[in-house]
């Protein structure tokens, strides 16, 4: 598929890898969700052939036992067997539930993530308490917890980041929250995990997690307003997307009019790895392509296609939106 985004396509995607498996954990708590996984798998599949072959025995052996010895070993292999290492698996899975549902403490980054069908609303707490939009990515820094609350506007959605925590679901009206520390830098993939309607497939999206000084340059660019355009064409592209009517649906923080809440916020749309969360690298191209048919690429969506923009208004438009970085 030429739409999904490759390593070929864009050199920002080398090295991904990987990027959303719980077999590459790049967390605290995903390491510990990893070793417990293996722990019950191993235990699992002693335990089954154990019992295989307990069963070949029986059937090659029957009627050889007096009822006695039948009788200690049901006991042993029925119920002290059993009992022992459920026992251990339970004290192992309660310990890990308990580190990685610890809270995230003082000096975590807090997030809040509203999920609607299919994209993926996202607000940072700045330093000062204040709320910085953006959509469809994450940005982290490396070693430092993170405490995401999720709820969501429409039906229920499951935020999961495979390498870096467990999932969580997003259900109207109600909070939760989910926390973890990435101690390893890279890019990874989110995806809904919770089938919520036609393009529940293409509800992406990436997490980008880099090292504190980044991450804290990213969060002060993000709290900016859209720069202004300079050349032209940019210039046309910014009165295209006021003509349109494109902000009763998207933000863009500084274009006056532009503060709708519909669809994902645009302020620093040209920042992001993807558009149409996380299913299209987001190119100039891409984005065009989005405007003009997004029905095509996404059906379902709420953003109607724009497919009678003509081409010069609709390039200026899509150079306009990459230019937002
Ligand atoms: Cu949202 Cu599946």
């Amino acid at each position: 598929m030429g739409w999904q985004i490759t390593s070929q396509s864009n050199p920002r995607y080398d090295s991904m890898q990987g990027i959303q498996s719980v077999f590459e954990p790049r967390s605290i708590q995903a390491d510990a969700i990893l070793a417990l996984s293996n722990w019950v798998f191993a235990a699992g599949s002693l335990i089954f052939v154990l019992v295989m072959a307990l069963l070949a025995w029986a059937i090659i052996s029957r009627r050889r036992h007096p009822p006695l010895r039948n009788t200690v070993f049901i006991a042993i292999g029925g119920f002290a067997f059993p009992a022992v290492t459920l026992s251990i698996l339970m004290v192992f899975t309660v310990l890990v539930s308990l580190h990685i549902t610890s809270p995230a403490g003082e000096n975590a980054v807090r997030i809040h993530v509203t999920g609607h069908m299919w994209w993926w609303e996202v607000q940072y707490e700045g330093p000062d308490g204040e709320r910085i939009e953006t959509a469809n990515e994450l940005h982290l820094p490396i070693d430092r917890p993170v405490s995401i609350t999720v709820t969501s506007e429409d039906v229920i959605h499951s935020f999961w980041i495979p390498s870096l925590a467990g999932k969580v679901d997003m259900i109207p009206g109600h909070v939760n929250e989910i926390t973890f520390t990435p101690t390893e830098a890279g890019v990874m993939r989110g995806q809904c995990a919770e089938y919520c309607g036609l393009q529940h497939a293409k509800m992406a999206f990436y997490v980008v997690v880099e090292p504190a000084e980044q991450f804290d340059q990213w969060l002060e660019e993000q709290a900016q307003p859209a720069v202004e355009p300079v050349p032209d064409l940019l210039k046309a592209g910014q009165q295209a997307f006021v003509d349109q009517g494109c902000g009763s649906c998207h933000a863009v923080r500084g274009l006056p009019g532009a503060v709708g809440q519909i669809g994902p916020d645009l302020t620093h749309v040209g920042s992001r790895l993807s558009i149409g969360a996380g299913w299209l690298d987001g190119s100039v191209g891409n984005l065009a392509g989005w405007i003009a048919s997004s029905q095509h690429i996404k059906p379902g969506n709420r953003m109607p296609s724009f497919d009678r923009l003509d081409g010069k208004t609709l390039r200026a438009l899509a150079a306009w939106l990459e230019s937002l970085e």
